[in-house]
């Protein structure tokens, strides 16, 4: 029977500590292949969460062990989407390989920890466990006690994998890059690679930097319609005594950046994430404002209805109805101008047939009522 460990995790990024285990876990028990699973996320988990999305995770894995055919991967959590428990993953790959003897790879530190997993007695009675222990961390008594319980309570089959140290994490890793270390020396070169290459775990780009990536990300149409949205940004900002006139360029500039890789309402939610992962933006306002251009929701915050209204009145538009009006609205009226660029754009959508989107519905009832409780 062939004899897989799974190695499980974030890895953001993956580097040569966990390679490190694969190795050890290969030695002692004499396994067939290691093979590496990233966990999902969510688009919450991806912009306000601080881990990177899984597309990006994923592709550092594949380019780290590809010399190493002790180990293959897998993107089972990746494709389900959301939080995965680890027992559904083992029934799942107990299924997709009914030969493959298992071992599920874990941080001593996990153990105790398992008690409160979805369904442990899955994960026992699907694979034994191999429990990486680091020497000088490690509380032998606390151990051997969380063993024998996981043991007589669940039938779990333990291997304990003792390692020397291992001084590395990936936040370490990833502290280290914003720092500037890269190449990293923890890291397989084509991973440090495509850290570069994508801008991953970097400082905040410039606005010029940022202006001259977009220029080759989106159509040259596209870039023209942005550098109209961040004028019209800055005459509501002093319109309505915005003070942070720099968020309000920024949330601009980059408000479509998505825009080549994605379709009508996806790329505002992705555009959000690409601003964050790749020209390092952490500021939640504007992320926000950036996820919310297309469809707004209610309540929304002033840098938000400032973007959403700048897309749809910027000087490059011409052919909506009602432009000229809601131009000169717009620099006193607010929540007006919202309420009547959706009346629009909803009719608009209504009369061509096209599909509506129930965040659009909900943002323009907001405002409809908004402004109908101001008219007393
Ligand atoms: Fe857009
Ligand atoms: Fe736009």
């Amino acid at each position: 029977m062939k004899k897989t460990g799974i190695l499980g995790g974030t890895f953001d990024p993956i580097h040569l500590a966990h390679e490190r285990i694969g190795h050890a876990a290969q030695e002692m028990l004499g396994l067939d292949e290691i093979m590496v699973i990233p966990t999902g996320n969510s688009y919450f988990k991806t912009v306000h969460g601080n881990v990177t999305s899984a597309k990006h995770r994923l592709a550092m894995v594949r380019l780290s062990i590809q010399n190493d055919p002790l180990f293959t991967y897998s993107d089972i959590e990746i494709k389900r989407q959301g939080y995965t428990f680890t027992a559904d993953t083992l029934l799942e790959l107990t299924r997709s390989f009914p030969d493959v003897k298992w071992y599920f790879i874990l941080g001593a530190d996990s153990l105790a920890g398992m008690k409160t997993w979805f369904a442990p007695e899955v994960i026992c009675r699907h694979a034994e466990l191999i429990l990486a222990t680091r020497e000088d961390q490690c509380d032998k008594a606390e151990l051997e006690t969380d063993i024998k319980y996981m043991t007589e309570r669940y039938g779990a089959v333990i291997h304990v994998l003792p390692l020397s140290d291992l001084p590395v994490s990936s936040s370490q890793i990833r502290e280290d890059i914003y720092n500037g270390i890269l190449p990293h020396p923890m890291l397989e070169p084509a991973v440090s690679q495509y850290i570069k290459e994508h801008g991953l775990y970097g400082r905040q780009k410039s606005e010029e930097e940022i202006a001259a990536s977009l220029k080759k990300r989106i159509k040259p149409s596209r870039f023209q319609h942005t550098l109209g949205v961040i004028e019209t940004a800055e005459k509501l900002a002093a319109a309505w005594h915005y003070p942070y006139p720099e968020k309000a360029r920024l949330a601009a500039l980059l408000h479509d950046c998505a825009k080549s890789e994605s379709d009508a309402l996806g790329h505002a939610p992705l555009g959000a994430v690409i601003a964050r992962e790749e020209y390092g933006v952490r500021d939640p306002e504007i992320l926000e404002a950036i996820r919310w251009h297309t469809t707004g929701h209610p309540d929304m915050s002033v840098l938000e209805k400032m973007i959403f209204i700048a897309d749809y009145i910027e000087p490059g538009r011409d052919r909506a109805p009602h432009l000229k009006a809601l131009r000169e609205l717009a620099l006193n009226d607010p929540d007006k101008t919202i309420y009547c660029i959706l009346e629009d754009t909803l009719s608009y959508l209504r009369n061509s047939g096209a599909c509506i989107d129930a965040a659009s519905v909900e943002t323009y009832n907001y405002y409809k009522n908004h402004a109908d409780i101001r008219k007393g």
